[in-house]
């Protein structure tokens, strides 16, 4: 493990690197220890780090290595509680991304690192157009082999990056090889507009108008991803 610090006293940093050792070291289930003065920095204490899949093998390590007392209860992020439900739950998941055009879905689905498939930029590799109506049961056709040979390949996650705006479009996902969640980006029809406005997009103005109109809300039925 590489240490480093800078000791100041109102912001101190403290960095460590971990090397393929170490990260094997901690896939074992083996935690690091390191006291906080050998980074360099003038302060007491120590810090730990450890590995797990999800946060209840986490808190069983923390347990086993008396890092945390018995009595005291690891604190979990609920949402991750929930992911790892669902992964328990499905060998694949389908996370189909939910919102009107602006709304972020892309920026969301990028910041998770799983793979993605975008019929936007299935189009645009396609004619490089945004919409021509014929090649449109070629662009879907596309998406879902796309979908398919993710997991195939070995992913266990794919996001599909749409609108989704409607039950038809979100039951076509539905699939026996994968678990279906929607991510639903709640963004207000009037900031997607203002978005489009700041990048002078008049084109999709009426698309956002027109989608918003015609919304159809996720029921009961289609789970959320958390
Ligand atoms: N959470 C957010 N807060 C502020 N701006 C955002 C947020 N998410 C996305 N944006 C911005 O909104 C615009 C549209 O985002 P994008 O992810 O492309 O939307 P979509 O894929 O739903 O059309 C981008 O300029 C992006 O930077
Ligand atoms: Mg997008």
């Amino acid at each position: 493990m590489l240490r480093a610090g800078i000791d100041n006293k109102k912001n101190p940093l403290i960095l460590c690197g971990l090397s393929d050792d170490n990260i094997d070291r901690l896939r074992s289930g083996q935690p690091i220890k390191a006291e906080l003065w050998s980074f360099g920095v003038n302060l007491p204490g120590t810090l730990s780090i450890i590995h797990g899949t999800t946060e209840a093998d986490i808190e069983a390590i923390l347990r086993k290595h008396d890092l945390i007392r018995t009595d005291s209860s690891g604190k979990t992020d609920p949402r991750i509680v929930a992911e790892a439900e669902a992964r328990a739950q499905h060998k694949h998941i389908l996370i189909a991304m939910c919102g009107l055009p602006r709304s972020g879905k892309s920026t969301w689905a990028r910041k998770t690192s799983y793979p993605i498939v975008c019929p936007d930029a299935i189009r645009l590799g396609l004619h490089g157009q945004r919409y021509i109506e014929l090649a449109e049961p070629f662009v879907w056709a596309t998406a879902k082999l796309m979908v398919r040979s993710l997991f195939l390949s070995g992913h266990k996650h794919v996001v599909f990056d749409a609108t989704n705006a409607n039950r038809k479009r979100r039951k076509e996902l539905e699939s026996p090889d994968w678990g279906l969640y929607f991510k639903y980006i709640d963004t207000p029809k009037e900031v997607c507009l203002d978005r489009a406005r700041e990048t002078k997009d008049e084109a999709i103005k009426p698309v956002i108008e027109r989608m918003a109109a015609a919304w159809e809300p996720l029921s009961e039925g289609e789970k959320l991803w958390p």
